[in-house]
């Protein structure tokens, strides 16, 4: 199994590029199985769950590949409503997005569960719901999930009971092409929902998104479209985390300030310095950081997706802080890492108090993606040589994190198993 080493205890200074945000490029990806045309998507992330879901696409007969360094061309004038690969399916989280485009352009789908990162039950009711409001039947059984549309879909006035990224997405998915308006209540609005919505608009859907709500006037085709997706706003903040904890200055060439000023509030009060213009984020940290205490909840709140990050920045803080989380409550599998490290953290419910602590180096194994990211960034800050075991995890949503730790100025290789 591949390893990450980190030689922690110095200070970060350098320029890297932000790539494009895995989550938006995802949906975007399997939305292009409603075009029967062909798109180029720019920005596209080289990340495990974007080449496994092009993977997906060309079981099904679809052309999806990158052509580009980050851009991909994907035509699925020619796909088959049957997907081929379960076992790939139900790794991921993002297939879920099958269901929504599959009953759109099919009127039927059959697949197995989505799987997804390694923190808890994942459920999909609020997507089902999205489906039956629309006309269709849904049902799962050992684990396969088949949706029907006996007729053609019909518009609805449908309200989320919960709000959801994925429920979101696939209900626009599902709707985008069906007479009439469907009106979305209680929706989510992170910026990889808008993505998707803008990706889909300059295709020629109409759809508005209003705050807590989405109209979708429904449209007879979408045509092909080259796309840039948006710079991923958890990757800049795991490495302005990473900045926090070691002190230094970093320049995050293309990241993008507006969908990520609740948190860089945050940091600006726990003592980083944070610029920014339309081209980059400069941050810069003495290295003597504050604490605070978060609470994780959708957009524009604090992210769940920096949740172990954030923690891990806590056990370096002068006072400690306190993160609650409010949207996987399985995700704190990073604790028992970085109380190797010698972290004072305590769980309760769903919160972790953590004082600041003397750190050390130490192996350590990702649980996660973001579990994974918040021991690199630990261990950046932690004197000695860490080993982070299980960067399968951790190359589902981070390209090249060794590559752009290291053009920070960072000691980390990526060690290579036979
Ligand atoms: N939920 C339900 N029922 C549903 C759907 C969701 O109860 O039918 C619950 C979830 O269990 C959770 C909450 O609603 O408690 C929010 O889940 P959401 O549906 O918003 O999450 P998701 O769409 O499954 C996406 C991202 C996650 C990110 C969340 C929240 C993708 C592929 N995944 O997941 O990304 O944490 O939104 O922002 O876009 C990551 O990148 O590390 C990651 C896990």
């Amino acid at each position: 199994m591949d390893k990450i080493s980190v030689e922690g205890g110095s200070r970060l200074y350098g320029r890297t590029v932000i790539g494009g945000m895995k989550n938006s490029a995802l949906p975007v990806i399997y939305a292009c199985l409603l075009i029967k045309d062909e798109c180029i998507i720019e920005n596209v992330p080289r990340v495990s769950d974007v080449e496994n879901s092009l993977q997906i696409l060309r079981g099904m007969g679809a052309y999806a590949d990158f052509v580009g360094e980050h851009t991909v061309r994907i035509d699925a004038s020619s796909v088959g409503g049957e997907i081929k690969d379960f076992p790939l399916v139900s790794k991921m989280r993002a297939s879920s997005y099958l269901m929504g485009v599959l009953i759109s352009r099919f009127g039927e789908a059959y697949l197995p569960m989505p799987g997804g990162c390694n923190f808890g039950a994942r459920p999909i009711e609020q997507h089902l719901k999205g489906f039956s409001c629309l006309g269709a039947t849904c049902s799962e059984e050992n684990g396969l999930i088949t949706i029907k549309a006996k007729e053609k879909l019909k518009s609805a006035k449908i309200t989320l009971d919960k709000i959801s990224v994925g429920a979101t997405i696939n209900t626009v998915l599902a709707s985008v092409l069906v007479d009439g308006e469907t009106v979305i209540e209680n929706v989510a609005r992170e910026p990889h929902v808008i993505d998707l919505i803008n990706f889909l608009n300059a295709c020629g859907a109409k759809i508005v998104h209003l705050g807590s709500k989405i109209a979708v006037e429904g449209v007879k085709k979408l045509h092909g479209i080259k796309y840039r997706i948006y710079p991923d706003m958890i990757e800049s903040l795991t490495y302005m985390a990473c900045v926090g904890v070691c002190g230094g200055e970093a320049e995050l060439i293309g990241a993008e300030f507006s969908h990520i000023s609740y948190v860089c509030d945050i940091f600006g009060k726990m003592g980083l310095e944070i610029k920014s213009d339309r081209e980059r984020i400069i941050v810069k940290s003495r290295g003597n950081i504050n604490g605070a205490d978060v609470i994780t909840a959708p957009y524009p709140l604090f992210p769940t997706d920096l949740h172990p990050q954030f923690a891990a920045m806590l056990c370096f803080a002068n006072g400690g802080g306190t993160v609650t989380e409010e949207i996987f409550p399985g995700r704190f599998g990073y604790v028992a890492e970085l109380q190797k490290m010698g972290a004072h953290i305590v769980r309760e419910k769903n919160s972790v108090i953590i004082s600041k602590s003397e750190m050390h180096a130490a192996e350590l194994d990702a649980t996660d993606l973001r579990a994974g990211a918040a021991l690199i960034v630990a261990s950046l800050g932690a004197d000695g040589r860490s080993i982070v075991n299980n960067v399968g995890y951790i190359v589902r949503g981070y390209e090249n994190i060794v590559g752009k730790i290291s053009d920070l100025g960072g000691k980390i290789k990526f060690i290579k198993e036979i």
